[in-house]
């Protein structure tokens, strides 16, 4: 007598629809979605693959790679020469009163005191939306010219822009040569190529000084004002922080001498402070050196805009003046392009491979091709010519908005500086910057404001203007917005 094919009672099977194809995966995902409910249990024996192979229709080897797949997950157990089970203990997942759990009613868990303090970094860092005045937006004329988009086209369609294994955490020799080159002639850094490390930027290169020079409890001294990125990453850290006050000289050592002399690194924008402008006198940079020496510290230089300088040459870098003490930071973002994502570190030769290490932390390395592109654009002399040729168009368009501002908005005192790609404005006595940036984002126009930027103990009151990405005329129908948000 022949066998009646064995009919097998596991409803969520009769959704397999043969013309839908991909049997193998519908009858995996219906036998997984029948433990998920509860329609087979834990423990429960299913049956043999032969079996059920007939009563679907289906050949032994799909049922046999179904069961593997949903073994390899853990919802099955088949033992050698026994029966296949649905996992012993296995809950079921799927039942109406857990999808109206998960999806409605559950409470998130409590946010960690770590995430709380993301959440301020977000405000602080996220960028202004890209109208006049927000900072760093090469476009137009100041936008990298044909010679770059050549390059780029060149190297990306060689073989050196081709997939490869991970690369050198430490950057690109090429570019590392480049690089030395024009620290040594533009910015009188001490360094060769294997000084040099390749990050995403100066954020990275904060953080990494951070890491490798700093334990958390440990005492940093920062600017005051300063940088909120680099606050942000000493709070991060869990590193202790004294604000030290700048006047028209940069850092004023003598209050932190007395009250906190021993920290174990003080972190400074010598050539142009952030974010007033004011660049750190000789005398003030000897200071600074004796006292690390003294102390035992270090001194970490973010050089973050220097080439813009408008009156004369840029200054030279401190690290010339002490390379075993200053950490040197740079970056393409201000003269190249912020969305590049590349900067470089310069550490004396017994810190290399702690920073490499580091470096390998955050993100291995950076993009391959994108180095290949800034090492031939520097090596064939166009960067050079990209930074004479935004210098000057920069210093028009700088002249043309300090002159706008006087002549619109006399009661705004600008603050002498002569470098970058902002210019800082005193708000009159009693004028709220918060507020001013916020009504100034309603009326279309970006500016940030002074005061998130100082500690407790200062209060400073004003706006910084980014001009460079913007052309005359953009900046002097801004200023009329910005007079009509001050009224
Ligand atoms: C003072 C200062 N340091 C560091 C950075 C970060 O630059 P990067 O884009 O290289 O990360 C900026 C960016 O505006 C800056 O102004």
């Amino acid at each position: 007598m022949p066998k009646r094919p064995l009919v097998i009672e596991i409803p969520a099977l009769g959704t397999i629809d043969r013309t839908k194809g991909h049997i193998g995966q519908q009858l995996t995902d219906s036998l997984r979605k029948a433990i998920s409910t509860g329609e087979l249990k834990a423990g429960e024996r299913l049956p043999s693959s032969r079996a059920l192979a007939d009563s679907l229709g289906v050949s032994r080897g799909t049922v046999t790679e179904a069961y593997e797949q949903l073994r390899a997950e853990g919802l099955l157990d088949t033992k050698a020469s026994a029966s296949t089970r649905v996992a012993a203990g296995l809950q079921e997942w799927d039942t109406p009163a857990q999808r109206t759990i998960n999806q409605q009613t559950e409470q998130p868990p409590s946010l960690p005191t770590s995430a709380s303090l993301y959440i301020a970094m977000a405000d602080h860092l996220t960028p202004l939306p890209s109208v006049p005045f927000s900072v760093a937006v090469p476009r137009g004329e100041v936008a990298m010219d044909d010679h770059w988009r050549r390059l780029g086209n060149r190297i990306r369609t060689s073989p050196m822009a081709a997939p490869s294994g991970y690369t050198c955490p430490q950057g690109l020799l090429p570019l590392r040569e480049a690089l030395a080159d024009y620290l040594r002639r533009a910015r009188a850094v001490n360094c060769e190529a294997e000084n040099i490390i390749i990050t995403e930027g100066t954020q990275q290169g904060l953080y990494l000084a951070s890491k490798v020079l700093l334990a958390p409890g440990d005492l940093a001294w920062a600017e005051d004002p300063a940088y909120p990125g680099l606050t942000a990453v000493l709070q991060d850290r869990g590193v202790q922080v004294s604000r030290i006050p700048v006047d028209t000289q940069g850092m004023n050592l003598a209050s932190a001498l007395e009250t906190c002399p021993a920290a174990r690194a003080a972190f400074v924008t010598p050539s142009h402070q952030y974010p007033l402008g004011m660049p750190m006198s000789m005398p003030r940079r000897l200071a600074l050196i004796d006292w690390a020496r003294q102390y035992d510290s270090w001194i970490v230089e973010d050089d973050y805009d220097s080439e813009l300088r408008y009156t004369g040459q840029p200054f030279p870098a401190m690290q010339g003046l002490a390379p075993k003490r200053v950490i040197y930071l740079g970056t393409f973002s201000k003269v190249l392009a912020p969305s590049l994502r590349l900067g470089y570190i310069v550490v004396p030769g017994f810190l290399l491979k702690s920073f490499i290490g580091a470096r390998s932390l955050l993100g291995r390395s950076s993009p391959l091709t994108e180095q290949h592109v800034v090492a031939a654009y520097m090596k064939e002399g166009y960067f050079d010519t990209h930074i004479r040729r935004i210098r000057a168009i920069y210093g028009e368009r700088r002249q043309v908005l300090i002159d706008a501002l006087q002549r619109e908005i006399p009661e705004l005192k600008v603050q002498p500086a002569d470098q970058g790609m902002h210019i800082v404005v005193s708000l009159p006595e009693g004028q709220d910057d918060v507020a001013i940036a916020s009504a100034a984002s309603t009326a279309g126009i970006s500016v940030r404001a002074l005061s998130p930027m100082c500690s407790d103990n200062l209060q400073l009151s004003g706006l910084m203007l980014g001009f460079g990405g913007f052309t005359e005329a953009q900046l002097l129908s801004a200023v009329k917005k910005l007079r009509q948000v001050l009224k």
